[in-house]
């Protein structure tokens, strides 16, 4: 039998190949001779970022980069721009400092990945990895060498339309993307050529957005900010990001480009954090909106002295900081420290060797393999939420005709999902041309888009549809959200599919005919309304590029779904928050110890149904878990061991079981471990996530699958806020989602 070694602990990435770019005792006097020849001015250029947007010519730029006014661009994608601004920098500007040129390279460049929810739904480190080299290599031939990804905010609210640039709610998966992404950004160490830096952002809590609504305020308990929100970004830091990007949000009453607490104790003091930190877009300024200062120059003082070291596009640090060094209020050591951190990541970019992008030395845009990596991803990524009797897959063999019906079935651009800026719709290969072509000329395919948009709330089309459905063996209705419904500022109060999506679905159910829904969307749906009404259900998030021929792959069973739900599906909206670690409280709801309201006598006790935490129109539980996804085969958990009944702290141990595929075809599995610490000095989740590794098996074929922990991969912060493991009881359970049923027990003890 296959044993696999269990997963590292979280920044296992760790950098390891050696850069003399990044040898301390190399850079740091590059830095201090820098930094003792730069004027004031120089140094507070470098602390500023200027959107260069499209459509500047380098000559308007020009003056400032001379005068060594500018240390960072963004938004500016021709490489001979970019090539000619570095050229004014590093030739004409007094001490020669090249740009960083910035650009949001979230899920892909030219060639898109699916959106990070998607790519998360992959549970696959090693792809969101190659996924990450494909876009550094597309985004850095067109010059840019910093990336603003990835985002690392704990999303818990699907109505936040910024879930979808994330890696969804747990802090561990979302942890061990991160870090994966960073390196396929940066590079071993920033030495393969066509890396660019990365930036972890929002820095911190801008997930926890209140009710989802973009921008708006957080309060979050210390204890859970370091327990959930943060881990990501100490993991990002451990993998070597070489940026943070501040959070536009307020947290706990001090917006983060101004919370001293986050960017100077938790970042440099415990973390020792030596690269740089940016402000979000003009959220320097936005101090003043928020309440916090007064006007721009309070906001400057305010952002500096907490820890930005650059302010993206805004000019309250150009303008009011060196008022604000003569003045005495900013010490001159306080900018020196920022302009190293930048300087820093210049030196170990290599940008001070060579500034100049020769687009020929790295891959082509869309290159084979770029398009591979993309199809494997959107593949993977999707994720089967029902499969009545086994409707799925679809046989070509056996089928005249399929109907495709449904505004998402022949959309390049919405396939795309948010922040594409330079993604290209042409690319894409739709979900109608890529079955038209698997299907050939066997199958009839009859296409009616149905609805104009997936807002629209016309049903003239819908007559139509139904008749084609009639006439057809099997309807795939492709529905779900374009991709403006999600992003920065795209938050829904209602997740329902959007326009009358769902009314298109009972009409189409009444033909009596086999429906199967495909869903693309940038975030989880409340997908209540429909899911009784068709046969079987494939979330496929907005794929990307390749969104096409993955799913149309999936549909006719050339490959099995494997695709685990990074986020929990609610019933309703107004079970949200609702994630699968939550604490257990002193009244858990119980199977069968739940009442719904329509079951409610009139006059009945107050206490007849068993007082337990749950919402009498909507129970507990919700609709799909996190971690959650069907296969075309089954597999099965057994023999779930532990390496000792007992470990001390401080040692390892391990968890396994034997994983069997007992159906009938071969398919990838994302085999998932969580723990519970039942008992502690704080309370703790009811299950966490702790490992996870995605195995592929034949029919027939078991594997025991391995995972070795360390003790302090069990660590939390406690009452004081430091982090401690516990001894005591332990609860694991093994099996492909966070509902597994297959446990054990185990104990930690104190070393001797
Ligand atoms: C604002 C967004 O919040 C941030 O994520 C993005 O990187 C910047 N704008 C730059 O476009």
């Amino acid at each position: 039998m296959l044993v696999l070694c269990g997963l590292l602990p979280t920044g296992y990435m760790n950098a390891s190949i050696p850069n003399p770019l990044k040898d301390a005792s190399r850079v740091e006097p590059r830095i201090s001779a820098l930094l003792s020849q730069m004027t004031l001015a120089e140094k507070i250029g470098q602390m500023s970022q200027v959107n260069a947007g499209e459509g500047y010519a380098p000559d308007y730029l020009a003056e400032d980069l001379r005068a060594g006014r500018i240390g960072s661009v963004l938004n500016v994608v021709d490489v001979g721009v970019i090539n000619e601004l570095q050229r004014i920098a590093v030739e004409e500007s007094r001490l020669g400092i090249p740009l960083l040129v910035g650009r949001d390279v979230i899920h892909g460049f030219n060639t898109i990945m699916p959106i990070p929810l998607g790519l998360a739904a992959t549970w696959n480190p090693g792809l969101v990895q190659q996924g990450a080299v494909v876009a550094a290599h597309e985004a850095a031939s067109a010059g840019i060498n910093w990336t603003f990804a990835p985002m690392l905010d704990v999303s818990r609210d699907p109505r936040w339309g910024r879930i979808a640039e994330s890696f969804g709610e747990d802090a561990f998966l979302t942890s061990q993307l991160a870090s994966a992404m960073i390196q396929g950004f940066q590079g071993e160490n920033f030495s393969s050529p066509g890396s660019i830096a990365a930036c972890a952002k929002h820095f911190a809590g801008y997930g926890a957005a209140e009710s989802g609504r973009d921008y708006a305020t957080t309060d979050i308990s210390e204890n859970e900010l370091r327990n959930v929100h943060l881990r990501p970004f100490n993991a990002a830091i451990k993998a070597g990001v070489a940026t943070l990007m501040t959070s536009f949000s307020d947290l706990n009453g001090v917006p983060a480009t101004g919370n001293e607490f986050l960017l100077r104790q938790i970042l440099r003091e415990e973390w020792s954090f030596d690269g740089f930190v940016v402000s979000d877009w003009d959220s320097v300024r936005q101090l003043q909106v928020h309440g916090l200062t007064e006007n721009d120059k309070e906001s400057a003082f305010a952002a500096a002295t907490a820890g930005v070291d650059m302010e993206m596009a805004g000019d309250a640090y150009s303008k009011h900081l060196a008022a604000l060094v003569e003045e005495g209020r900013l010490s001159v050591e306080q900018i020196d420290a920022a302009v190293a951190n930048i300087l820093r990541t210049k030196f170990r970019l290599g940008l001070f060797e060579n500034a100049q992008t020769d687009p020929a030395s790295l891959p082509d845009i869309a290159s084979g393999q770029a398009l591979d990596t993309a199809r494997k991803a959107a593949l993977q990524s999707v994720v089967m939420l029902k499969n009545d009797g086994g409707i799925l897959p679809l046989s070509a063999g056996k089928l005249a005709s399929v109907a495709i019906i449904g505004p998402m079935a022949d959309a390049p651009y919405e396939q795309l999902g948010t922040w594409i800026f330079d993604g290209d719709e042409q690319l894409s290969v739709t979900p109608l041309q890529a079955i038209g072509s698997l299907l050939g000329s066997d199958v009839e395919v009859r296409y009616l888009r149905a609805m104009e948009t997936s807002r629209s709330k016309a049903d003239e089309g819908f007559d139509e549809a139904v008749e084609i459905a009639g006439d057809s063996d099997v309807t795939l209705l492709f529905l779900g959200e374009e991709s403006i419904l999600s992003g920065e500022a795209h938050s829904r109060a209602d997740i329902n599919l959007p326009g009358d999506q769902a009314e298109l679905v009972q009409r189409i159910r009444r033909t009596g005919k086999p429906v199967i829904a495909v869903i693309m969307a940038g975030r989880p749906l409340t997908l209540t309304n429909i899911v009784n009404h068709v046969d079987g259900i494939l979330f496929a998030w907005h794929p990307g590029t390749m969104g096409g021929p993955a799913i149309a792959d999936l549909l006719f069973g050339i490959e099995s779904p494997s695709g685990k739900l990074p986020a929990t599906f609610p019933r309703m909206v107004g079970q949200i928050p609702i994630y699968y670690n939550q604490k257990n409280t002193g009244k858990p709801p119980f199977p069968g110890g739940v009442i719904h309201i329509d079951e409610i006598k009139t006059r009945a006790p107050q206490t007849s149904f068993g007082m337990t935490a749950f919402h009498l129109d909507a129970g507990y539980t919700p609709l799909f878990s996190f971690g959650y996804g069907l296969s075309y085969t089954r597999f099965e958990y057994q023999d779930i061991r532990v390496s000792a009944p007992e470990t001390p702290l401080g040692d390892t141990f391990s968890l396994s079981a034997t994983v069997s595929n007992v159906g009938k075809v071969a398919a990838d599995e994302v085999v998932q471990l969580y723990l519970r610490d039942p008992v502690a000095s704080v309370t703790r989740p009811v299950r966490e996530l702790k490992g996870f590794r995605r195995i592929r098996l034949e029919p027939g074929q078991s594997m025991v699958v391995e995972f070795t922990l360390h003790t302090d991969e069990l660590a939390f912060y406690g009452r004081d806020m430091r982090l401690l493991t516990e001894p005591g009881k332990f609860h694991a359970w093994i099996g492909g989602s966070s509902e597994a049923s297959l446990g054990t027990q185990f104990r930690l003890i104190e070393a001797d």
